[in-house]
């Protein structure tokens, strides 16, 4: 075997194992929001993008628990449109709906398979947040789902109505390109905003961040963590799955834990 084809190999084989670390474990991202209103230590957890991840369902949910939080939110793309392995997302919501109450956002594959399909599929219409809030005593959540057809107005006028709420507002949106789009989220008087949708940017090259993100295209702006504009905080979850291709490198899976501090 020439030195080169050895080279070759040994690259392959390292490659293999990075992609095969990087696309099986999941990990817990930890974010602290500070906030003057009465609702310090509320824990939420993210999920987002989970694409029927199978194999990372009982970590998956087995972390969550051990986050014990108020509220669980799931922030689109639960099923993936080329496989759309209902029982797996069905196993999910199951587990969760176990440990603290869950609501859920639709994303733009949800969008595509049609989302009334995907909540008769998962017997879920009742966790479903798309273009509604929920009122807590402490916060108030607003899921606006990624139906891209529909009108800018109708999202302005929710936001509107959803502002004028004098709690703890978060508002769940799938894509984090929505959060300084003019006259959208950060717009608005909210709190918090919760996003998905770009996988961390895929492929997270060191000390320098992300690759690649649909919508953004190479080294984007909103990849994962979290954001500032105006006075809202906007944090994007680096996705619990993979679409078609396990291609995440430097990117684990991840579910996001995050505690609201006074
Ligand atoms: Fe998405």
């Amino acid at each position: 075997m020439s030195e080169l084809l050895f080279t070759i190999l040994v690259f392959l084989a390292f490659i293999t194992f990075l992609l095969l670390l990087y696309n099986n474990v999941s990990v817990v991202k930890r974010y602290k929001v500070k906030t003057k209103k009465p609702c310090g230590g509320l824990k939420i957890v993210l999920i987002s993008d989970f694409h029927n991840n199978k194999r990372l369902l009982g970590s998956i949910v087995k972390k969550v628990r051990a986050c014990a939080p108020d509220i669980i939110i799931i922030a689109g793309d639960l099923v993936d449109r080329r496989r759309p392995d209902y029982k797996t997302a069905a196993q999910l919501l199951t587990a969760l709906r176990g440990i603290s109450d869950v609501y859920y956002v639709t994303g733009n594959h949800e969008a595509v398979l049609g989302r009334e399909r995907v909540i008769e599929q998962l017997g879920c219409s009742d966790i479903v947040l798309d273009e509604r809030y929920k009122i807590y005593e402490r916060f108030s959540v607003l899921g606006i789902s990624d139906r891209i057809v529909d009108s800018m107005q109708q999202r302005q006028d929710l936001l509107a109505l959803f502002e004028r709420l004098d709690n703890f507002k978060i508002a769940v949106v799938h894509r984090p390109t929505e959060f300084d789009r003019e006259q959208t989220v950060s717009d608005y008087d909210i709190d918090l905003v919760l996003c998905g949708h770009v996988h961390g940017g895929l492929i997270r090259i060191p000390f320098f961040g992300a690759l690649l993100a649909p919508d953004e295209g190479f080294f984007p702006k909103y990849s994962k963590g979290m954001y500032k504009e105006n006075d809202s905080v906007m944090i994007v979850s680096g996705g619990a799955g993979n679409t078609f291709l396990p291609l995440r490198l430097n990117n684990f899976p991840e579910i996001v834990s995050i505690s609201i501090e006074n």
